[in-house]
């Protein structure tokens, strides 16, 4: 069976998330290399984990997650599907049965908030996954008056944590609003957040967005939930 670390060791993989990363700051965008691929491998094997998935699907969340941007080495539109049938090719290759292939390569084409569903619990996990990624850490260009670079620098730190108790999946942001308001947050990223609250919907959970500790994404439903609405 092909492993998260066959993946990782792979010379071919490793070029191609180097040549995505290249072509990403070429173009101004926040980075997309090693440790943004990692951070969402490690993240989708982790949301699959702990709602008590069986231990293949969080190896084959892991792979999807690490390979999840590849296609940026060709153009960043579109770039779910083209990476899906460059990784198609590269793990028939290495001989993965075809069902894996096809479960990874699914969850790859459909992370993309432009056409993206989430229509497996791999693809839901790498939805939440990558779309958490917003930290000052990646941001090139430090003095840009771009809103992504903004609103990015001004997220000191990110997490997310899931309940397989209460069914929930929560987004805690720690947010400089000295530098940024949470306005501009928003204005990039409220598809992206509905996207996740799709994505933990599929996942038969609530998704939850916290930033500086105020709940802004999933009181109505806990409210309904509770009746008191
Ligand atoms: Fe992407
Ligand atoms: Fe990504």
């Amino acid at each position: 069976m092909i492993t998260i670390e066959d993946i990782r060791n792979n010379p071919n993989f490793r070029l191609m998330i180097k040549k995505a990363h290249d072509y990403l700051t070429e173009r101004g965008y926040t980075e997309h290399g090693f440790r943004h691929v990692t951070f969402v491998s490690r993240t989708t094997a982790r949301i699959l984990a702990e709602l008590g998935y069986d231990k293949r699907t969080v190896e084959l969340g892991a792979i999807a997650g690490y390979l999840h941007d590849i296609g940026n080495m060709f153009n960043r539109k579109y770039h779910g599907i083209s990476g899906a049938n460059i990784i198609y090719t590269e793990l028939r290759q290495l001989g993965m049965p075809l069902d894996e292939i096809c479960d990874i390569t699914m969850a790859i084409a459909n992370h993309e908030e432009e056409i993206g569903q989430p229509i497996s619990p791999i693809t839901a996990a790498l939805i939440i996954a990558d779309k958490s990624d917003a930290h000052r850490t990646r941001v090139h260009r430090k003095n840009s008056s771009d809103i992504h670079d903004r609103v990015n620098l001004a997220i000191l730190d990110s997490h997310v944590e899931i309940s397989r108790n209460t069914r929930s999946i929560t987004l805690f942001i720690d947010f400089d609003q000295s530098s940024c308001e949470i306005m501009d947050y928003f204005a990039i990223y409220l598809k992206r957040m509905e996207m996740c609250k799709a994505a933990a919907a599929h996942l038969g959970c609530e998704f939850h967005l916290l930033i500086n500790n105020l709940e802004l994404l999933g009181i109505a439903e806990q409210r309904q939930a509770a009746g008191q609405n």
